[in-house]
């Protein structure tokens, strides 16, 4: 008891880096989303096709696998680009590190890989509107747009909460990826102190148990906000 007390300060600041990164990294996720899901159910075979590829690669794909494309792939890239500029165009000077901050890269990371999963609670979300919805508004005289904007959106937005607050939920597990890179979320930290204290069995049980406070506070948030918009029940 008295190592968890000693570790909790430690612990509780990866407490905040991990709320921090799933913030971010899911409203990314939400914005991207919002484009991913409006380009799967677009009228351009284009915008459909690239939507489709962007769900497909991300989905398809480990997200430890993408971390490590951000965190060492790009680097390498970015360090080419430069060179190739200051061959080819004699430009620079650049800084001579392409190196990437574990926290950029985590949020870059997590933001993609959220907002594909995103862009199906979206879409799903829009294809729930019944039909009558969209005739309705037409026959009122709207135009596709604002029938969209005014009255499928705000229906489709409700409906979209739970799988939204499971995706938030989903994301904050997932980020203990993020000890691969070395970024200072709760995993990370508790490994740190096990490196420490040779107490394993205490220390992960302690990182378990606030990982399931945070999922458990974040599900009652959902299920209040869900009540408050009434989404069961109104059709
Ligand atoms: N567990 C899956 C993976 O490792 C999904 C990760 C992302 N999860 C999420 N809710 N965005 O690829």
């Amino acid at each position: 008891m008295d190592l968890i007390i000693r570790s909790l300060p430690f612990l509780l600041t990866g407490v905040l880096q991990t709320l921090k990164v799933t913030i971010i990294a899911v409203a990314i996720g939400c914005v991207l989303g919002l484009f991913g899901g409006m380009g799967r159910l677009s009228n351009s075979r284009f915008l459909r096709a690239l939507a489709t590829c962007y769900v497909d690669f991300v989905r398809g794909t480990p997200l430890l696998v993408q971390l490590f494309i951000v965190y060492f792939g790009l680097p390498q890239v970015i360090q080419e680009f430069k060179e190739f500029l200051e061959v080819s165009f004699a430009l620079g000077p650049f800084s001579s590190t392409s190196h990437i901050p574990p926290f950029i890269a985590a949020v870059v990371a997590c933001g993609i890989n959220s907002g594909a999963y995103v862009s199906e609670i979206f879409r799903a979300g829009i294809q729930s509107i019944e039909k009558g919805q969209r005739e309705a508004a037409l026959s009122l005289g709207m135009t596709p747009k604002q029938a969209m904007r005014y009255v499928i959106l705000p229906q489709a937005f409700r409906r979209v909460v739970p799988p939204l607050g499971n995706e938030f939920i989903a994301m904050l597990k997932d980020t203990s990826l993020l000890v691969c890179i070395g970024y200072a979320e709760l995993t990370r930290q508790g490994q740190l102190i096990i490196g420490n204290t040779f107490r394993p069995f205490e220390i992960w049980f302690a990182v378990a148990f606030l990982y399931l406070i945070m999922t458990l506070s974040i599900s009652r948030l959902v299920d209040f906000t869900e009540r408050r918009l009434g989404v069961r029940g109104h059709h």
